[in-house]
């Protein structure tokens, strides 16, 4: 990685930063959850939390050039380490064979977070992007689920006497559920051929701004839990932790949707093997056809640094939709043709944007295999 301007780095040292602080203290609610007997785990706790804190001390001081090599190694090895941790107090409490205070689904959670983590510091060390569409898609589906837990945890922390919140809370955790069933079904329709096609572009503003409001809410509720004006088990640290995790699914989203405006032009499907030859016979699908297959629409839009918000993203659908012109398809369907073609020979010259297929498993290096569970 001796690259020193390439903006994967960049992208390395903001999820370092972002996530071993997580997992700093992640190491420290399971500590708080533990029965006072299981004083192993208690002593492994602690150890992962310490050592998190030194890698969060130590990504404040690296840069792209100096040092981000070393910290993403050992950001590596730790988050393996602490996967395993994960799985086995997820294990002893699944099978009851412990107590304590940590929800089995909350274990679960931050295991699916340091596996995320771990995943992201492997493919942006090893260039492994996947397209815009298919970044902005894995990221909704795993943080609608992340989003979804969070009401989950936060209506069965409140005191069942602070009924408005536990209603609010369980009214997000709806919101997100049919979200993430959605985010699953753009993945499942848009697997072979991800592109941005105008309803997963719509349905993106509805997630930013239900993931806006969910933000608010955790945000308002640090706020009272600070100034202990609310019962519950709820400690202040893990609501700031829960809305931090919020802001960074907004910023990831933000990132997404400049990425897909920034994107060059549209890949061909892959199984094409010919360009398509249009006859003029008028045929209304021929041309429907042509219009999925050109998402130019996407960069009419000037290229700016500005995020999009949810009425950018409703513009930029209408866009689409309005892609074919004014032209008759009798006038146009010569032109097109040609253009589909010298498109498609383009496409095929040049390999695809490298696509990162997340694996189902992979090894820690000895013979422990950790599984890899994205949703
Ligand atoms: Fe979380």
């Amino acid at each position: 990685m001796g690259n020193v301007g390439c903006p994967l780095n960049e992208l390395l040292l903001n999820e370092l930063r972002f996530w071993l602080r997580i997992m700093k203290e992640h190491a420290l609610f399971i500590r708080l959850g533990l029965p006072c007997n299981e004083t192993r785990l208690i002593q492994m706790a602690q150890d992962f939390e310490s050592r998190f804190a030194e890698l969060e001390e130590k990504s404040k001081a690296v840069s792209p050039g100096r040092g981000l090599d070393q910290l993403a190694n050992d950001s590596l090895k730790a988050v393996l380490e602490f996967i395993q941790y994960k799985t086995l107090v997820l294990d002893r409490i699944i099978e009851c064979r412990m107590g304590g205070a940590n929800y089995p689904l909350l274990i679960d959670h931050i295991r699916r977070e340091a596996i995320r983590f771990a995943i992201n510091i492997i493919r942006f060390r090893r260039g492994e992007l996947m397209t815009p569409t298919e970044e902005l898609i894995q990221n909704e589906v795993f943080w609608l689920r992340i989003m979804a837990d969070h009401a989950k945890f936060i209506a069965h922390l409140l005191d069942p006497s602070e009924r408005k919140f536990v209603c609010q809370a369980e009214m997000f955790s709806d919101t997100f559920d049919n979200l993430r069933c959605q985010s699953e079904d753009f993945e499942s329709m848009l697997e072979i051929t991800p592109r941005p096609i105008p309803s997963l572009l719509r349905f993106t503003a509805e997630v930013k701004e239900a993931g806006t409001e969910i933000r608010n809410f955790k945000a308002a509720a640090t706020q009272l839990l600070t100034n202990c004006k609310i019962l519950s088990l709820i400690p202040p640290l893990l609501a700031d932790h829960v809305r931090r995790e919020a802001e960074k699914f907004l910023m990831d989203l933000d990132r997404d949707l400049r990425m897909l405006k920034q994107m060059p032009a549209p890949s061909a499907p892959p199984c094409a093997t010919s360009p398509p030859v249009l006859e003029n016979t008028g045929d209304v699908s021929q041309e429907e056809s042509l219009k999925k297959s050109d998402n130019t629409g996407l960069h009419e839009k000037e290229q700016g640094t500005e995020t999009l918000s949810p009425t950018d993203a409703e513009q930029t659908t209408e866009s689409f939709a309005e892609t074919g012109g004014s032209k008759t398809f009798a006038e146009s369907s010569a032109e097109i043709s040609e253009t589909v073609a010298e498109k498609l020979k383009e496409d095929f010259a040049a390999p695809l944007q490298p696509i990162y297929r997340p694996k189902k498993t992979f090894f820690t290096g000895n013979t422990t295999q950790v599984k890899i569970n994205f949703k």
